[in-house]
């Protein structure tokens, strides 16, 4: 089947990759197919209950077909071929189903998403299909990006809001410089991790990545040098009621056995307001990556979120970098968020 994700625009690179670290986590082989402005799609044999695990995506949608249209054009040759492909289409639907048309123009169209939904309901319509705004069977979705009308049936539209619900000051357990709930997610999901699997994060803070794995049903060991801080996470995990192990100490020196654990997830201090524990944060880095290289089991996945690019660091330790993003946070602050794998 073919699927397309509905991606946020809130980030241009991450929310991809959250959908492919998912995926690639189930095991499931899958074929990336397009990738286009806030939309993915991909082919795979029958879909993977992931969509609870997403932070970055809005809504996972069944292709029913796609055409090609243009900005160029003008309107009315676009919706011609639109009609076109929703009239032959094969839609999923008995006589007894009620359906309804959601559509999204992701850029450079003039069209009114209300005029295209009422355009295309009427043709599902005469169909012989019967209308439900309020609670239909079936909800029909058009998104039009890049130079594509993709028509699906929507599979499932993802919480977003939970993530709002677990804002850093709202935990029970605070502390400034935590990241947001779904860029914590998403990370988490970028690195392949399973539910089962052990994730650590040595310099764990209020614990807002591990919440988040620990969330997914993943296994979550945290490490912060700071006692406050170790303390403070254990209350945020009573909070989620996450049950992971918390050690205090020092990332440079990790007291766990090489290839012990099956991914990392970190946000290392930034110097500027979190406290760091080492001769200078060149030294932190470089230690602290070199014991995270020591104990992850080869060919599994850290990622890094800094302020300055750490890839050569990785690689200098035995990492080989897989992708680099960035995300602008303000005037003066940039994260860079690397993946890298164990060789
Ligand atoms: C950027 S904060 C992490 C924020 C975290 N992601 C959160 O959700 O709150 C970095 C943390 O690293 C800790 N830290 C600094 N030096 C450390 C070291 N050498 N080993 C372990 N933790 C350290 C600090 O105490 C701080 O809590």
């Amino acid at each position: 089947m073919r699927i397309a994700f509905e991606l946020s625009g809130e980030h241009q690179t991450l929310p991809r990759s959250e959908v492919l670290g998912c995926l690639t986590s189930t095991g499931i082989p899958f074929k990336e197919i397009a990738t286009l402005d806030q939309v993915l799609i991909i082919e795979i044999d029958e879909m993977p209950p992931i969509a609870k695990r997403l932070a970055m995506t809005h809504h996972i949608l069944e292709v029913i077909d796609m055409c090609q249209v243009s900005p160029q054009r003008d309107s009315n040759t676009n919706m011609e071929l639109i009609t076109a492909m929703v009239s032959a289409s094969d839609l999923p639907l008995g006589n007894e189903k009620t359906f309804c048309v959601r559509a999204k123009i992701i850029k450079n169209y003039t069209y009114e998403t209300s005029t295209l939904e009422r355009d295309i309901g009427a043709i599902i319509y005469k169909r012989g299909y019967r209308v439900n705004l309020e609670n239909p069977d079936v909800v029909f979705r058009l998104v039009i990006t890049g130079d594509k009308c993709i028509f699906g049936r929507l599979l499932f539209s993802i919480d977003r809001h939970q993530y709002e619900s677990r804002r850093p000051h709202l935990k029970p357990f605070f502390y400034p410089g935590a990241l947001l709930p779904g860029v914590a997610r998403t990370i988490v999901n970028i690195s392949s991790v399973r539910p089962g699997e052990l994730l650590l994060d040595p310099f764990c803070g209020t614990g807002g990545i591990l919440i988040e794995a620990g969330l997914t049903g993943v296994n979550c060991l945290g490490m912060d040098v700071q006692r406050k801080m170790v303390q403070g996470t254990a209350t945020n995990f009573q909070h989620y009621d996450i049950g992971g192990e918390l050690i205090i100490g020092d990332a440079c020196n990790i007291g766990l056995a090489d290839s012990s654990v099956d991914a990392i997830v970190t946000d290392i201090p930034y110097g500027r307001s979190t406290l760091y524990m080492a001769q200078s944060l060149q030294d932190l880095y470089v230690k602290s990556l070199k014991e995270m290289c020591r104990v992850l089991k080869p060919g599994k996945n850290a990622v890094i979120v800094s302020q300055i690019p750490m890839g050569a660091i990785g690689e200098d330790v035995g990492f080989k970098v897989l992708e680099c993003h960035q995300q602008r946070v303000h005037k003066s602050l940039t994260r860079h968020i690397i993946i890298l794998i164990k060789r």
